[in-house]
């Protein structure tokens, strides 16, 4: 295993830092953090975040300067790797132009963003509704498509992630919902197909397809299709597990949709700008749904950004009144121009065919030795720079190697290693995530895989 301190091989970090500087700028910052900063989904006094001084391409360093491959892009977001400069450049020319205008005006940076995602989605959609983030995105879709149909419920998938606010959180089916749930919300939950835990008895994609239509449209009928107004899927569902949905199941929810007049919305908050090897994830489907919704790789999270892609139905909607519903910051100049920026760089650069290739080439194969390889494997699965491993204590049980909703001694022994390793994994109760940026090098995949391999023999020695 690689010595942290061998891996620390320049004195001057990417951004200018001296390590000096940057283990002296760390320490002050993670004191501050636990005096003041108050973080997301935890027990305060229970974490040790890690300091973050710099990064570029796929590497952060961390507080001691020590260098590790981000193979998390962060939170699943920075599809085009750190610091692209050209992003870089965009953001501080639009600040020294204009650096915010309040929703109302129209402005070159929001408009050319817009016209760059409408280019993207697939068929028709092509008004955008910009918002702060993923969560927001997805209470605006929601909102739209009850003011358009006159129906109150909404239909998610159990094993699925919507976002942090009150009917985002709601849609969402993982256990943090459990603690905002107060049941009045209108969601109700189904189960969306997962062929290696199926729960409709499959041994077949085609039998997972065709049994977990069979059970969404039963549910649809059950709750009364009067009732609901639209069921919110995430293309591919990404911190739930990258479940990639067999053929034909997202063209058979079009098509209950289209039956019920129920609006369909596909949540590409995560899976969206070329993750999946696609610019969108339903484009491996062929599938047009109502309403997209995205965020992250928009602007690689440069800029907080998130919207709507919108139906010219649901639009015409809301062409004569008023759609009842704003944000201060909505189409910020700063995010929008970081859109724009990493559209073009993205575009320019073949960033999701790479993305597709890298997948196909190097992830795929390469996890599929690995899980060829070690007992604490159950699957693999995925495609471009999105793949989940399934690590289980019981290949024949499949029993999860962490509870669902949970992490083990086992979970946290291998993700320890990873680091240890000089890698960010991206875990999630029994599972890593293998989720580099979608412009990662073929070196860097290949050096991603081999860190991932050794610290699976972790895992079996835990078995
Ligand atoms: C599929 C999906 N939808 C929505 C969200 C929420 O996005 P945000 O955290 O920007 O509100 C996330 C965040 O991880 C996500 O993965």
């Amino acid at each position: 295993m690689t010595n942290l301190d061998e891996r620390t091989d320049a004195t001057v970090l990417p951004n200018g830092l001296t390590l000096d500087d940057a283990r002296s700028q760390a320490a002050r910052a993670y004191e501050l953090d636990r005096a003041h900063v108050f973080h997301s989904w935890s027990a305060q006094a229970e974490i040790a975040p890690m300091t973050i001084v710099a990064s570029q391409g796929s590497y952060i360093w961390d507080g001691d300067g020590n260098r590790l491959l981000d193979f998390a892009s962060q939170l699943v977001f920075t599809n085009i790797g750190h610091q692209h400069p050209k992003v870089v450049a965009a953001i501080q020319e639009q600040a020294a132009k204009l650096c915010t205008i309040a929703p109302q005006h129209a402005n070159d940076a929001r408009s050319e963003a817009a016209r760059l995602i409408a280019e993207r989605t697939p068929g028709d959609l092509n008004k955008i509704f910009f918002t702060n983030g993923g969560a927001d995105a997805n209470e605006h879709a929601l909102r739209m498509a009850r003011l358009h149909t006159g129906r109150y419920k909404v239909l998610t998938r159990y094993r699925s992630y919507h976002g942090g606010t009150d009917t985002a959180i709601n849609m969402t089916g993982d256990p943090r919902r459990w603690p905002n749930d107060y049941g009045n919300s209108g969601a109700v939950h189904f189960f969306g197909p997962f062929l290696y835990r199926s729960h409709f008895n499959a041994t077949t994609e085609e039998q997972e397809s065709e049994r977990a239509l069979a059970h969404l449209d039963e549910v649809i009928r059950l709750e009364g299709p009067a009732t609901i107004a639209a069921i919110v899927l995430e293309s591919v569902p990404g911190t739930a597990g990258i479940m990639v949905p067999p053929p034909g199941y997202m063209a058979g929810v079009r098509e209950l949709c289209d039956r019920y007049g129920i609006v369909m919305i596909a949540d590409e908050v995560m899976a969206g700008f070329g993750r999946t090897g696609k610019w969108f994830a339903i484009d491996h489907f062929d599938v047009t749904p109502d309403l997209i919704t995205f965020a992250k790789g928009v602007t690689s999270g440069y800029v907080p950004l998130g919207g709507v892609a919108i139906s010219p139905a649901i639009a015409e909607t809301f062409a004569h009144r008023a759609y009842p519903g704003g944000l201060t910051y909505s189409g910020h100049p700063l995010a929008t121009a970081a859109a724009v920026a990493t559209i073009n760089a993205m575009e320019d650069e073949g960033m999701v065919a790479n993305a597709a290739r890298i997948g196909a080439e190097i992830l795929g194969p390469g996890l599929a030795d690995i899980a060829g390889r070690h007992r604490s494997v159950g699957e693999v699965r995925g495609l471009g720079v999105f793949w989940a491993v399934e690590l289980v204590a019981d290949q024949q049980t499949k029993e999860p190697l962490a509870p669902y909703g949970a992490s083990s001694a086992a979970m946290n022994a291998v993700v320890g290693a990873c680091k240890q390793g000089g890698m960010i994994p991206f875990a999630n109760f029994n599972r890593i995530h293998v989720v580099p940026p979608c412009a990662v090098s073929e070196q860097e995949a290949r050096d991603g895989l081999a860190i991932l391999d050794a610290a699976l023999d972790v895992a079996d020695s835990h078995l």
